[in-house]
């Protein structure tokens, strides 16, 4: 049987889907996680917490749960790490037993989890643009003082997804209604992407 494309799932003709479910059930490594690229980004991100001196950290959009593992190997942190697939919470807690994963949906629980000293946004900026004002709004009340990351990356003149949020960092820091106090950007000749970190204080 031919192999599910995981883009399907997720975005298909410049249209969300976002059946993350069904997604996890039918695709193994999507976004080939267990690879982890965008290594510039995510080694940035890590370096945030570890400059801010962050202990604990709520991590939204864990999927399979290669990224908190990368950050409990790098600083000692085991985040609250959680996805609203409760599949690929599963799959995570089956190959991360140490770490600490929970299924919620950040749209709606960010509340539940403000006893960390900052949350983590890996990749998942894309996923949540209609409820993004909502999910700031949601940061601003319960999370006062503390840091935001986010990891992004950005496409040199072939976005062709969320241009009308935004298109690059600048653009998308002018969005977040934080301050951002420490940004990282890097980018190969030989592709497309810019990789992106960025710490805000709430
Ligand atoms: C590109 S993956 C990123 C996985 C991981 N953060 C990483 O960097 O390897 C995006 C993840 O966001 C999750 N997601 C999308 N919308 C979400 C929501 N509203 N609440 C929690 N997780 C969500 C998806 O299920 C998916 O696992």
């Amino acid at each position: 049987m031919e192999a599910k494309n995981y883009h399907d799932y997720v975005i298909k003709d410049g249209k969300f889907i976002g059946d993350f479910q069904n997604m996890y059930k039918d695709c193994n490594d999507p976004w080939m996680q267990s690879e982890q690229p965008n290594k510039y980004s995510r080694s940035a991100g890590i370096w945030h917490l570890k400059n801010f001196n962050v202990k604990s950290a709520l991590e939204c959009g864990c999927g399979l749960g290669y990224y908190a593992e990368w950050i409990y190997r790098e600083t000692g942190i085991v985040p609250k790490s959680v996805d609203v697939s409760s599949e690929a919470i599963a799959k995570a807690k089956d190959l991360f037993p140490h770490l600490d994963f929970e299924t919620a949906d950040i749209s709606h629980d960010l509340v539940k989890y403000t006893d960390v000293d900052a949350i983590i946004f890996s990749e998942i900026i894309w996923y949540i643009l209609p409820d993004l004002k909502n999910i700031f709004s949601a940061i601003e009340e319960h999370y006062k003082g503390k840091y935001l990351i986010v990891n992004q990356v950005f496409y040199k003149g072939s976005q062709k997804y969320g241009n009308e949020y935004f298109t690059n960092l600048e653009e998308f820091s002018a969005y977040v209604p934080f301050e951002s106090v420490g940004q990282c950007e890097a980018t190969l000749q030989t592709d497309s992407t810019i990789e992106t970190s960025t710490i805000f204080k709430i």
